[in-house]
């Protein structure tokens, strides 16, 4: 997929240069970002929205992938930027990302991080609780400026996908409950204070979803209580952030709908409940993260230690695992593989990819069909470009991989790898001197 082929030497090549050749100068384990597969996808996005010429906001989740490098890029995409800490804040602030076009998240901001997005002046300000509700109105009193902001509810909804990245149900950590009065109680209180501005709603219900079916359903909840909130307060809702959650496919079990597809379904949902109940269109706003850099990311291992267990399994050991790909230990998640030195070889043995760290949960895929492989030969895994590097740790003390962008056969390393000495950087010796 996007621009990875197989090359005249017979190695995988992504955006056209050999993965053999970035091993050798880069290093591994090393994750490869297919830019133009970046921009390709985000295009998709916004060009939907454009072609039906519906106001819209594509602001890329930056949780999924946040560094300078990716966030200048979703700038010259014209994407629009979502951060939920300040330190993602921070991050985009340092790109140069226009401050207008940032939106800030998370379900228990602090006050000095809502004081660096306020004397930041960024664009909104997406309000998960009635307490930060409270402070944010507070510290807009005493710092003398205004904001504009949209109130995160939950809808009730299920979106099918992995229990632990469910965060539109009932039962959430997330947002004002949309069924119980909460949400309502929350624009009441938001309406009466003088320096903020409700632009809309927000939700979010869920990640690696594929069908529409639950973002068609959250509009309709949405436009139900819009509706009263028209009638009883004269609110009308300028925004509508539907949030993120396209699934991507990490293996051949994963079928998700094209990014269009999403869109016109959301868009044709928001015009027939906004004309049923005779409302203004709302400018759609959404938030695609694995969606845009998942399956842009391919890490490459370099395979080392064997062992087979009789009859059982073959262990394949690469020089990385759960401190740069957590996921599969999190969500039982599953990837493909090839040999990026062989990728054509026909697949002779079942192994499974075992990282290096002192756990047995760290194996990063099970059984999975490889031509023979030895010492050095290199792993390419597809589609860690999303949650891989956002986050990887340094348990075991590993260094956490660099990270390079490749397109029209140009290599750019935009996040160095780090070094022993990055690791004890933060160290305090309890000695007076500290040996080297
Ligand atoms: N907007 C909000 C409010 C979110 O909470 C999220 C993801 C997104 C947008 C972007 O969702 P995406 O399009 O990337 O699915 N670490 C997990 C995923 C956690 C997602 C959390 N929220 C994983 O590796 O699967």
């Amino acid at each position: 997929h996007g621009t990875s082929k197989v090359n005249e030497k017979g190695h995988l090549e992504i955006g056209g240069i050999d993965t053999v050749d970035l091993a050798n100068e880069f290093g591994t384990p090393l994750y490869v970002y297919d830019v133009s597969l970046i921009r390709e996808r985000a295009r998709g996005f916004k060009q939907t929205f454009e072609n039906l010429n519906i106001p819209a906001q594509v602001a890329y989740a930056s949780k999924a992938f946040s560094t300078i490098a990716m966030v200048q890029l979703a700038d010259e995409e014209g994407l629009s930027l979502d951060v939920v800490s300040g330190g993602e804040l921070y991050t985009a602030l340092a790109a140069g990302f226009p401050r207008e076009r940032i939106h800030f998240h998370g379900n228990n901001k602090s006050k000095e991080e809502l004081e660096m997005a306020l004397k930041n002046d960024i664009g909104c300000i997406v309000v998960d609780n009635f307490y930060e509700l409270e402070l944010l109105s507070s510290i807009c009193e005493s710092m003398r400026v205004n904001t504009k902001i949209l109130l995160r509810v939950t809808p009730g909804i299920e979106a099918h996908t992995h229990d632990y990245i469910l965060t539109g149900q009932a039962d959430s950590k997330f947002g004002f409950d949309l069924q119980n009065g909460q949400a309502e109680e929350a624009l009441v209180k938001a309406l009466k204070l003088e320096r903020i501005e409700v632009l809309g709603l927000h939700c979010h219900i869920g990640s690696q979803i594929f069908e529409t079916t639950g973002f068609i359903l959250a509009a309709k909840k949405l436009f139900e209580k819009l509706h009263e909130w028209k009638d009883a307060f004269a609110f009308e809702s300028k925004v509508l952030n539907l949030g993120g959650g396209f699934g991507i496919r990490y293996t051949a079990e994963d079928q998700p709908l094209p990014a269009a597809q999403y869109v016109a379904e959301i868009i044709e949902e928001v015009k027939k409940q906004a004309s049923h109940y005779s409302m203004k269109m709302p400018e759609i706003w959404i938030e695609p993260g694995r969606s845009l850099v998942g399956d842009a990311g391919t890490t490459l291992y370099k395979i080392g230690s064997r062992k087979e267990v009789p009859n059982i399994r073959k262990y394949v050991a690469v020089d990385g695992g759960m401190t740069d790909n957590i996921r599969p230990a999190l969500y039982q998640a599953k990837y493909e593989a090839v040999l990026a030195n062989a990728p054509l070889e026909k697949a002779c043995e079942t192994v499974s990819i075992a990282g290096k760290c002192c756990e047995s949960g760290d194996m990063l895929i099970w059984d999975l069909p490889l031509p023979k492989s030895d010492s050095n030969d290199l792993l390419a895994v597809f589609c860690t470009g999303a949650y891989g590097y956002s986050m990887a740790n340094n348990y075991n003390r590993l260094p956490r991989p660099a990270v390079v962008f490749v397109e029209n056969g140009v290599a750019k390393l935009v996040v160095k790898r780090e070094t022993y000495e990055d690791l004890i950087r933060m160290d305090m010796s309890i000695k007076e001197k500290i040996n080297n």
